[in-house]
């Protein structure tokens, strides 16, 4: 049976929507078992209703909302520009079953405006990376990363749709890979075999 993912969003959820587009055409098998937001208008959870996922609004960043993915029987938590820092009692209740995305090269530029960051430092390279959620910030053993150039004439927004389309290629791929089981964390490694 295919595992179930709990998408956490806060925004306008384009990689909830690569994740479903990675399984409605069998690159991924997983189906999405609740999509969850902070907030209630945020676009991503109107596409999540639209496509008949089932949807909820929370606050909650610990026990309530760790209640409502084990309610949903939810095996993988996907944050996916999810705004809010998870509360320990949530990460202790799914310990390496959450991942990440996030727009840099860890452990460069953690936190908000990870591009603006980038260019504000002048970097020639940047990407993303996925990774597990711990107490940190940002700060989880990393699964995937992708690396694309920052290039002279780039403003934020080219260069976070340069990221963006990387983020979209390698959360599926990362998500494949902790559903397969086919890793261990040594750690801040992750081994895959
Ligand atoms: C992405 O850049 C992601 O890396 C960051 O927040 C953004 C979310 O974009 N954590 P979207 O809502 O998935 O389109």
């Amino acid at each position: 049976m295919s595992k179930r993912l709990g998408i956490l969003l806060s925004g306008r959820g384009s990689n909830f929507i690569a994740i479903a587009e990675s399984i409605a055409q069998g690159r991924l098998d997983a189906e999405i078992a609740v999509v969850i937001s902070n907030r209630a208008q945020a676009p991503g959870l109107a596409v999540a209703k639209e496509r008949g996922f089932a949807t909820a609004v929370t606050k909650s960043t610990g026990a309530e909302l760790a209640d409502l993915l084990e309610q949903h029987r939810v095996d993988l938590v996907c944050l996916a520009g999810y705004m809010r820092i998870l509360a320990p009692e949530c990460i202790a209740r799914y310990r390496h079953r959450i991942l990440n995305i996030h727009p840099s090269l860890l452990p460069a530029f953690p936190g908000l405006d990870a591009q603006a960051q980038a260019l504000a430092h002048g970097v020639k390279i940047s990407g993303c990376t996925v990774h597990f959620v711990d107490e940190g910030l940002d700060s989880g053993p990393i699964l995937r990363q992708a690396a694309v150039s920052v290039l002279d004439g780039d403003d934020e927004a080219a260069l976070s749709a340069r990221i963006l389309k990387e983020e979209h290629r390698i959360y599926s791929e990362a998500i494949a890979v902790v559903l397969s089981g086919r890793y261990r964390i040594e750690g801040r490694r992750v081994i895959e075999h």
